[in-house]
């Protein structure tokens, strides 16, 4: 008998051992896989001491064989062991899968109170928004926009132009060739000869769009950058419907006491031609502000813009306009450095490097 109790006694111990840790054991602040590792820990330990194999199992067998007198007290005694072991088992797991089900709805929890993200709104690029500008207001006086292509033969990046092989013209305005003779446009004027031949005269348009030369980066240059051509052609159009043009949209963007003015100039593909600046919209052509020396005109007073002139009778008939009964005059600017002086930009080549900070202080 004695010998008996003491392998139950044994299978106890050995219950208490494993379970020790269960004993009293707290879940605070015990993650998801913490508890699922303790739960199959008490699994395996369940499996280990009330299993068929178990120590307990062994104990039960005994009851058989111990005298019939001893028999009852004895198995009694086996099953309070059973009975405390497996209840003890039973409290652990239910304790554990409490805990794990309130780990769960913790990890899914979902707060519908919170306020949603708000999608970043977009930026309008500085250079773009100077050309929508621009194009409301030539639209308002009945000019259509004109979008053509980038990459151009020789034929209407230059020649088309009044500028032959070998004029010294097209030095200035080096570009990058493709491997087949084509070019990347250097001049939006190249419109000027592909809206003709598609519309003939009389026409009235603007010419957005990119442009390239073989420059160097710097502060003021890049090798791409963007121009806006104008055209109007007609029975009767003169110098004076030019400079009253060039005066009115100016005025319209820089305010109606912006002066305009035109100097004598060369450009093959006009004649005459002149370059037209206006007065700075900074300083109101005064040259000052604040006593100290304007910045935007360097102190002059004016800002020089683009090129301009009649267009040249060789141009005209290039495209199959018969300059005996159309005359016209046209026009051409950049855009980087006017949208530098007006968003007071010190490096053009800010423009181009696609970084959001710097494109999302302006709308
Ligand atoms: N294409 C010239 C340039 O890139 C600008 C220009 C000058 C355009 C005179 C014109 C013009 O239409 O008539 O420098």
């Amino acid at each position: 008998m004695a010998d008996e109790r003491a392998t139950v006694e044994a299978a106890r111990e050995a219950f208490d051992r494993d379970f020790e840790k269960f004993a009293d054991i707290d879940l605070n602040g015990r993650g998801l896989s913490d508890i699922e590792a303790l739960l199959r820990e008490v699994g395996e330990i369940k499996v280990r001491h009330t299993g068929k194999k178990s120590a307990l199992a062994e104990s039960k067998k005994l009851i058989g064989k111990v005298p019939p007198e001893h028999r009852g007290e004895f198995g009694r005694f086996v099953q309070s062991i059973e009975k405390s072991i497996t209840e003890r088992i039973e409290t652990a797991e239910t304790t554990l899968n409490e805990s794990l089900s309130r780990a769960r709805s913790e990890a899914e929890r979902l707060d519908v109170t919170i306020p949603g993200r708000r999608p970043r709104t977009g930026h309008l690029h500085p250079i773009t928004i100077l050309r929508q500008k621009i194009e409301d207001i030539f639209v308002s006086m009945g000019y259509a926009i004109e979008d053509d292509r980038e990459i151009e033969t020789d034929y209407y990046n230059f020649d088309a132009l009044n500028i032959p092989q070998g004029h010294p013209a097209r030095d200035s305005q080096d570009t990058f060739y493709t491997a087949d003779g084509f070019a990347l446009r250097s001049q939006t004027s190249t419109v000027q000869i592909r809206a003709m031949e598609r519309r003939g005269a009389p026409i009235r348009i603007i010419a957005p769009g990119k442009v390239f030369r073989r420059d160097t980066p710097d502060m003021t240059h890049v090798p791409m950058f963007h121009q806006i051509e104008g055209l109007c052609v007609d029975k009767g159009i003169t110098m004076a419907h030019l400079k009253g043009t060039v005066t009115e949209w100016l005025k319209r963007l820089f305010g109606e006491d912006t002066v305009t003015r035109f100097r004598p100039s060369y450009f093959p593909f006009t004649e005459p031609s002149a370059e037209f600046d206006f007065s700075c919209f900074k300083c109101h052509g005064t040259g000052k502000l604040d006593g100290e020396r304007c910045r935007p005109c360097k102190g002059s007073g004016w800002i020089e813009l683009g090129g301009s002139g009649m267009v040249h009778p060789n141009v005209l008939r290039a495209c199959g306009v018969d300059p005996q009964v159309y005359s016209g005059f046209a026009f051409g600017f950049g855009l980087e450095r006017m949208a530098a002086l007006m968003f007071n930009i010190d490096d053009i080549r800010h423009m181009f490097e696609n970084d959001v900070r710097f494109l999302e202080q302006f709308r």
